[in-house]
C-alpha cells in the first residue's frame, strides 16, 4: 500500500506516509522543560513516517496551558536533544511544532516573567484548566506594539534555530486553533489600524514575516505550516476565511515550503483541502478523523502526500505496525490525556505485548 512507502516533503524524509499529528499532552515541567517521560513517549512512536511534536512555545509569553514545553533557553534545547536523538536512533524523523498561544492563556499557567499578548486587547470568551485553581477565564491580553511584533517574529526565528540545534529535522508553524498567528489573521481578534490589521494583505503580514524568519534559518524546505481556515476554536472568528486564506496561501505558495498541513474540519464556509490543493497540491498532509482505508485512498489517488493521525497514536505507539499487520487498534483513556506522569502516556503497550 502507498501509505507505507517512503516519500520526501522538501528536505524532509518520511519513511512512510503515516504522520503523527501534533498533540499537547502536558507532561513538561512547569518551567517549559521537556521531561524524561517525553523522551520515552516519542521514542515509542518513532515508526511514524514523521512525528510532528506537540506545540512548543518560542518564548515564555508563548506559553499558556499548564505543563507545556518551550524551546527558548539552552536547558530546554538540551532536553529536546534527548528526544530527537531517541527518535533518530530508531530511524524516525521529527519536526517541532512552534506554537505561540497569544491571548489563549491564563496567568497561572505562565512563567512569572511572561505576559499574555495579542494583536488587539480582546479577551477570548471561555475558560482553561489550571493546576492551581481548576478552570479559569482566559487572561485579558495586552495589544502588541509594532516593536513588540518585530520581537515576536525574532522569537520564532530564534526558536527555529534552537529547534535545529536540538536536532529536529524541521519546524512547523502552528497557524490555526485560535493561537497567535490565527489571531492576526482573523477579523474578530485583529482590530489593528496599522499595517498588521484591516485588509487581508495586512492581516496575513505577521504570518508571512514569521514564515520568512523561520525559512531564513532552516531553509524553506524544512518549514511546514498547519492551517484550518474556518476553525472556531478558542473563540476565533473571521468574517471571510476564504478570502483571508486565499490571500495568505498566494504568498505562501511563493515561499516553497516543505509542506502544508491541512485540518479538514470546518463550519462549512471553506473547503480546506480544496483550498490547500490549489496552492500546494503536491505537498499536502491531510488531517482529521482519517482511518486507514480513507487515508490509503487519498494517498493512492495522489490527493495527499501523507496523512497525519492524532488520537490513533495516543493508545497505539506502534500504529504503523498494527495497520501493516492488520491488528486491531487500542482506545485511549480520556482521563489521562493531560495529567502529569507516565500513566496514560507511555503505558500503552505495543500489540501483542
Ligand atoms: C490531546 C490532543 C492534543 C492536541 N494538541 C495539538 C497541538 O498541540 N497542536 C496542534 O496543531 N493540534 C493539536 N491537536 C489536534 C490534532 O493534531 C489533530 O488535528 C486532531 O486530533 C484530529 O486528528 P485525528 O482525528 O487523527 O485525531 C491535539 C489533539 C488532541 C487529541
Amino acid at each position: 500500500m502507498e501509505l507505507f512507502t517512503p516519500t520526501t516533503l522538501g528536505a524532509l524524509a518520511l519513511r512512510n506516509r503515516i504522520v503523527m499529528a501534533p498533540m499537547t499532552r502536558s507532561r513538561a515541567a512547569a518551567d517549559g522543560m521537556p521531561t524524561d517521560v517525553m523522551v520515552e513517549y516519542y521514542r515509542q512512536r518513532a515508526s511514524a513516517g514523521m512525528i510532528i511534536s506537540e506545540g512548543i512555545a518560542p518564548s515564555a509569553d508563548g506559553l499558556g496551558y499548564c505543563r507545556t514545553p518551550g524551546i527558548y533557553n539552552a536547558a530546554q534545547v538540551e532536553a529536546w536533544r534527548a528526544i530527537t536523538d531517541a527518535v533518530h536512533a530508531h530511524g524516525g524523523s521529527i519536526v517541532a511544532q512552534i506554537m505561540h498561544v497569544g491571548r489563549v492563556g491564563n496567568v497561572l499557567n505562565k512563567p512569572a516573567d511572561s505576559e499574555t499578548v495579542a494583536p488587539s486587547a480582546i479577551r477570548a470568551n471561555g475558560e482553561m484548566y489550571t493546576d492551581q485553581q481548576g478552570m479559569q477565564p482566559f487572561d485579558e491580553p495586552r495589544a502588541l506594539s509594532l516593536d513588540e511584533i518585530a520581537a515576536v517574529v525574532e522569537d520564532y526565528r530564534q526558536a527555529t534555530g534552537n529547534a535545529l540545534a536540538a536536532g529536529f529535522d524541521g519546524v512547523e508553524l502552528h497557524c490555526t486553533s485560535g493561537y497567535l498567528p490565527a489571531q492576526f489573521l482573523s477579523t474578530g481578534t485583529n482590530r489593528r489600524r496599522d499595517r498588521y490589521g484591516g485588509s487581508p494583505e495586512n492581516r496575513v503580514r505577521f504570518v508571512l514575516e514569521v514564515l520568512q524568519a523561520m525559512a531564513g534559518v532552516a531553509g524553506a524546505s524544512r518549514v511546514g505550516m498547519r492551517i484550518c481556515p474556518d476553525n472556531p476554536f478558542n473563540d476565533l472568528h473571521d468574517e471571510n476565511p476564504q478570502q483571508t486564506f486565499e490571500c495568505l496561501l498566494q504568498h505562501v505558495a511563493a515561499l516553497d515550503l516543505a509542506y502544508l498541513h491541512v485540518i479538514r474540519f470546518g463550519q462549512g464556509r471553506v473547503d480546506n483541502l480544496a483550498l490547500g490543493r490549489r496552492y500546494m497540491g503536491d505537498r499536502l498532509i491531510g488531517n482529521e478523523s482519517y482511518g486507514l482505508d480513507e487515508a490509503q485512498q487519498a494517498v493512492a489517488a495522489g490527493e495527499l502526500a501523507a496523512v497525519s493521525f492524532g488520537r490513533n497514536f495516543i493508545a497505539n505507539p506502534d500504529l504503523v505496525e498494527r495497520w501493516q499487520n492488520g491488528q486491531p487498534l487500542a482506545t485511549f483513556d480520556i482521563a489521562t490525556l493531560y495529567t502529569p506522569g507516565a500513566d496514560g502516556y507511555t503505558t500503552y503497550p505495543r500489540a501483542g505485548n
